[in-house]
C-alpha cells in the first residue's frame, strides 16, 4: 500500500512534493508503478516491493513521474544490472529484473494487449531469444562538442548523450564501431553538428549509414574512407538529413542477409530484425502459423523478404508488399534473378510497392490469398486490418513490435469475425520495455 509522506499534494502546479512509496508493479514502459491517493506514480528503475522516497515529476494522462531520491528499503526481487551505463543510457529498462520476473513482466505486456483487444487466451510463455551481445543492428546518436566526439545513446527521458564505452545487448562488432566513431567524425561535423550511426552487422561485414547535415568537403571524404578502413566495414555510406537517398562512400565487400536460403542485397540502413534468434523465432511462428502450403499468400509490410523468403522455401507463392523501394527492390531482385543478385531467387516470389496506410489491399484484392502476413511497423496498420476483417482470407498472422497498436488491429479482425488460435511473445529487445508478437487468427 503506498503512503503518503507529508502533505504532499498532487496537484499539478503545487511546488513539488516529496512521497514516500512501496512500489506496487511494473507498468507498460518498464517503469515501477505506486498508487499515492488517486494518482499513480511512475518510478524508473524500481521493482514490486521497493519502498523510495521520490520527487514528483509533472503529470501526464496516466499519472506522476517520481524520481528516486532516497532508497528506504530495496527488493529482494531485483538483481545487479550488468551495464555500467545502467540507470542513466535510456536504452535499457528491465536490467535489474531477476530473469523469470523478467520474462514474466513481458508476457504480461502481450496478456494484458490480448485483454485490450477484447480476446480470450494467453500468449505461450515467452521465448527468450536474443542473448547479451546478440543484437546485430542499432542507431547510435553521434554529436561534436568542442574537439571532441560524443557517441552512444540518448540518456534516459533527455536528448543528451551517454558517451557509452560498452553495451552487453550489441554484438561486439558493432560496439567496437564507437571509438572508430569518435576518432572519425571529427574531421566530418562541425561543432555543434550530429548525426546518426545506423549500423547492421550483414554477412560480409558491418553496413554502416551515416545520416547527417552537412555536404561532404574533400577532408570529410578521406576521414570516412579511412573511418570504412579502420572499422573495415563492408559498406559505408553517407546521406545527408535533407535527402531521402543514401549515397555510397566506400563498398569494401558485398554486404546481404541470409533469408529463406537466399542472399538478400539489403540496401543501406535496411530494416531487419534485430536479432538473427529474433528473426529466428518469428520466421518459425509465420511458417507454423500459416501452415502447409501450397497456395499464395500475402506478405504485407514485407520488408526484404525476412517473412516472404522462408515462405517461399516452404513451397508457398508469396505476393509481397511495402512502401519502402529500395527495400522492395533487393527482394524484387532475388525474386526475378536480376543482376544484383548474390546467390539464389526465389521465383514463387512477386513484389509490389504501395503504401498500405493510404492505399490498403481491398477485401476484394485480398481474396486471392489463402493466408496473409501482416508486420507493420509500430504505429500498426488499421487501415490494412479493415479490409482483412472485411475479406474471406481464411488465416492472418499479424506480427508486431507494439502490443498497443496490435490490441486495437486485433479488435478489428475479432470483429470482422477472426478467431485467436495462438500468440506467441518473443523478445527480440533484451532488457528493454519493447515486446515483439506473432498471432495468428482464423475465420472458419
Ligand atoms: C517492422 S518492418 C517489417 C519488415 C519485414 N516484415 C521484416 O520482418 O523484415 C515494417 C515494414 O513496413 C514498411 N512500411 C512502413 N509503413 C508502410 C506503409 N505505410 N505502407 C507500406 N509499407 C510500410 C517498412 O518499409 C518496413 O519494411
Amino acid at each position: 500500500m503506498a503512503r503518503r509522506h507529508r502533505s504532499a499534494s498532487l496537484k499539478p502546479g503545487k511546488p513539488q512534493a516529496e512521497l514516500e512509496l512501496t512500489i506496487g508493479m511494473i507498468g507498460a514502459r518498464g517503469d515501477g508503478v505506486a498508487v499515492a491517493g488517486d494518482d499513480r506514480v511512475f518510478v524508473p528503475l524500481t521493482v514490486a516491493g521497493d519502498r523510495v522516497r521520490v520527487s514528483l515529476g509533472p503529470s501526464s494522462g496516466e499519472g506522476r513521474r517520481g524520481e528516486v531520491t532516497a532508497w528506504l528499503e530495496q527488493s529482494s526481487r531485483r538483481v545487479a544490472p550488468v551495464c555500467p551505463h545502467f540507470g542513466v543510457c535510456g536504452g535499457c529498462t528491465l536490467q535489474h529484473l531477476p530473469e523469470p520476473d523478467y520474462l514474466a513482466w513481458k508476457r504480461e505486456q502481450v496478456n494484458v494487449a490480448l485483454g485490450r483487444a477484447g480476446l480470450s487466451g494467453e500468449a505461450a510463455p515467452i521465448i527468450a531469444t536474443t542473448p547479451p551481445g546478440g543484437r546485430r543492428r542499432v542507431s547510435f546518436s553521434v554529436s561534436r562538442r568542442g574537439k571532441a566526439i560524443v557517441a552512444g545513446f540518448s540518456c534516459r527521458l533527455s536528448h543528451r548523450l551517454v558517451d557509452v564505452l560498452e553495451c552487453p545487448v550489441l554484438a561486439p562488432h558493432l560496439v567496437a564501431l564507437l571509438p572508430v566513431l569518435r576518432r572519425s567524425l571529427i574531421d566530418v561535423l562541425a561543432d555543434g553538428e550530429k548525426a546518426e550511426a545506423v549500423a547492421s552487422l550483414l554477412d560480409g561485414g558491418i553496413d554502416l549509414l551515416l545520416i547527417g547535415p552537412s555536404k561532404l568537403d574533400l577532408t570529410a571524404r578521406l576521414a570516412l574512407a579511412a573511418l570504412a578502413e579502420a572499422a573495415d566495414l563492408g559498406r559505408l555510406s553517407w546521406q545527408p538529413e535533407s535527402k531521402t537517398a543514401p549515397e555510397p562512400v566506400a563498398a569494401r565487400r558485398p554486404v546481404w542477409a541470409w533469408l529463406g536460403g537466399v542472399a538478400v542485397a539489403v540496401p543501406p540502413g535496411g530494416f531487419l530484425q534485430a536479432s538473427l534468434e529474433g528473426q529466428a523465432a518469428l520466421i518459425d511462428a509465420v511458417l507454423a502459423g500459416v501452415g502447409p502450403g501450397p497456395g499464395v499468400v500475402g506478405d504485407l509490410f514485407a520488408g526484404s523478404g525476412t517473412f516472404s523468403l522462408p515462405l517461399a522455401q516452404a513451397g508457398w507463392r508469396v505476393h509481397a508488399v511495402d512502401g519502402n523501394a529500395p527495400a522492395l527492390a533487393a527482394l524484387a531482385r532475388v525474386a526475378t534473378g536480376l543482376p544484383g543478385a548474390l546467390a539464389g531467387s526465389a521465383p514463387g516470389v512477386t513484389t509490389e510497392g504501395r503504401n498500405l496506410d493510404a492505399r490498403p489491399l481491398t477485401a476484394l484484392e485480398l481474396g486471392r490469398f489463402s493466408a496473409v502476413v501482416f508486420d507493420p511497423p509500430r504505429a500498426g496498420a488499421v487501415a490494412q486490418a479493415a479490409e482483412l476483417a472485411a475479406s474471406t482470407v481464411a488465416v492472418v498472422v499479424a506480427v508486431s513490435c507494439n502490443p498497443a497498436t496490435f490490441a486495437r488491429d486485433a479488435r478489428v479482425l475479432s470483429g470482422g469475425g477472426y478467431r485467436l488460435v495462438s500468440v506467441l511473445a518473443v523478445d527480440q529487445f533484451l532488457w528493454s520495455a519493447h515486446v515483439e508478437l506473432v498471432a495468428v487468427f482464423r475465420r472458419d
